[in-house]
């Protein structure tokens, strides 16, 4: 069923009928805001953030999203170039000023007197880092280890978790490449089975993805990877409902979190998975080279570390997979700046705030000629991210059109089904942007590409 609200493209983009009182208040914070987040330092931004907040405690989250007064102060807080539009925050995406500037003070002390510095005072503040990431996650802080990426996280527990040949994994045509590699290695290794289940782009309703992996489910399946939202396309999964019928059944679930963790508003206790992986320099905005792996706890000890960890004491401890070796505290540490500042916006808020972003353009391009999504609009479907297409025209020469003639930036998608554009925009993107980014897809459904775009022909790099 299509939300029966009112598209966003055809609501006014001025603030909505709001007292006088608050819509100056919500003004004179977001002023506030936007001088604090470029000249102060990191509490004031914090301060005067939760100050503009405050004054939207009245809106629902919904309500909030569309507050332009309040997120023009939050896109100040970035110091992301206004020469280009980004809108491929699905790889990786800029910090606010206050992260990197933390950033830069944490390696400053670690320079004092790197290896002490480490031993004695930075190491040990990584436990306020999991113990923040635990009370974000909904989760025991001793269930979460502190690693690089994603992919860390996720090919720790894919290349670790036991196996027998004739077991069977089942994967989905939307999971993430490297993942499906992880496994790939299983099956030369352990002779386990890889089963890939083909998903649509877009199904009509969320039981065709839960149903799916109802049918594929053998007596032999033992693990099931799955994205909670796909990269391909930003399709949100219904992860509880697979656990569910997985856990029904004795079968493990592995969630790639990479693109839902501070995205969607939701806490473990909403899953329900046995591990779950995620990269914090996506949607938490903080420092690059940072990630999350939770496992849970009564899994620790069957999974050994990538790297090799003391054994005998640390095999239940979850920081046995943090043994990677020297590397800076400064990432790491700045965490609990990305979390402050996530916090002081609200998950659900922000969620919110991607949502209406994404259905802002989406609503909008889906009701031109030529141009087609492959993401469903419904609400829990997606949120802040989708992948639309034009017939006719390669996503690459689409894609390079895009940035070489108009400084926009996206993703091309030739994977799945799927000949498209991924678009997701972040916190600091305008609506502006946003109009600029539908006028050109307008023109492009209507003209077709100019030369030497349109004679793009494709190889082998760019079929996908
Ligand atoms: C679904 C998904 N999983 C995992 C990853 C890997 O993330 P990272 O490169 O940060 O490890 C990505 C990267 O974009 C992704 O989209």
């Amino acid at each position: 069923m299509e939300s029966k609200e009112k598209p966003v493209s055809e609501q006014t983009t001025t603030p909505p009928a709001m007292e006088r009182r608050r819509f100056l208040q919500t003004m004179g914070s977001a002023v506030g805001l936007a001088a604090a987040a470029t000249l102060a330092g990191p509490d004031d931004v914090l301060r005067t953030v939760e100050a503009a907040a405050q004054s939207l405690s009245g809106l629902s989250p919904k309500q909030a999203a569309r507050e332009e007064s309040f997120w023009l102060g939050i896109q100040q807080a970035f110091t992301m170039s206004r020469s280009l539009i980004n809108l491929d925050n699905a790889w990786t995406c800029p910090s606010p000023r206050l992260v990197t500037e933390a950033v830069v003070r944490y390696t400053w002390l670690q320079e004092e007197e790197p290896a002490q510095q480490w031993i004695q005072k930075l190491r040990p503040r990584q436990e306020s880092v999991r113990i923040g990431l635990a009370r974000l996650f909904g989760c025991d802080p001793e269930e979460i280890a502190l690693v690089r990426n994603a992919t860390e996280a996720l090919q720790i527990v894919l290349f670790g978790i036991p196996l027998k040949s004739g077991d069977e994994v089942l994967t989905t045509s939307l999971d993430y490449g490297s993942m499906v590699s992880t496994l790939n290695y299983r099956q030369q290794r352990d002779g386990i089975v890889l089963k890939r289940i083909d998903m649509p782009t877009p199904p009509k309703a969320m039981e065709e993805l839960a149903g799916a992996f109802e049918r594929a489910i053998t007596p032999k399946t033992r693990l099931i990877l799955v994205s909670h939202i796909a990269y391909l396309n930003g399709q949100v999964f219904p992860i509880k409902n697979i656990c569910d019928l997985a856990h029904q059944r004795g079968i493990e679930v592995v969630v790639d979190g990479a693109h839902s963790f501070a995205h969607l508003d939701f806490t473990r206790q909403d899953l329900d998975c046995d591990y779950f992986g995620t990269s914090l320099h996506k949607w938490l905005l903080a420092p690059k080279g940072t990630g999350l792996l939770y496992v849970r706890k009564d899994k620790i000890e069957t999974i050994p570390p990538l790297m090799s960890a003391p054994s005998g004491r640390r095999k239940a401890n979850i920081r046995k997979f943090e043994q990677v070796g020297t590397h800076p505290a400064a990432p790491i540490l700045a965490i609990a700046e990305a979390l402050s500042f996530h916090t002081v916006i609200g998950s659900k808020r922000k969620e919110e705030r991607l949502r209406y972003l994404k259905d802002y353009w989406a609503e909008r391009l889906r009701k031109v000629p030529n141009v087609r999504l492959y993401t469903s609009l419904q609400p829990e479907m997606s949120c802040g991210i989708a992948t639309v297409g034009v017939e006719g025209v390669h996503p690459v020469a689409f894609r390079d059109y895009l940035w070489e003639r108009h400084r926009v930036q996206t993703a091309r998608i030739v994977s799945a089904g799927i000949q498209g554009l991924r678009v997701s925009p972040n916190l600091y993107t305008t609506l502006n942007e946003l109009d600029y980014f539908c006028e050109v897809v307008e023109d492009v459904a209507k003209k077709g590409l100019p030369e030497p775009h349109k004679s793009f022909k494709p190889d082998d790099t760019t079929t996908g």
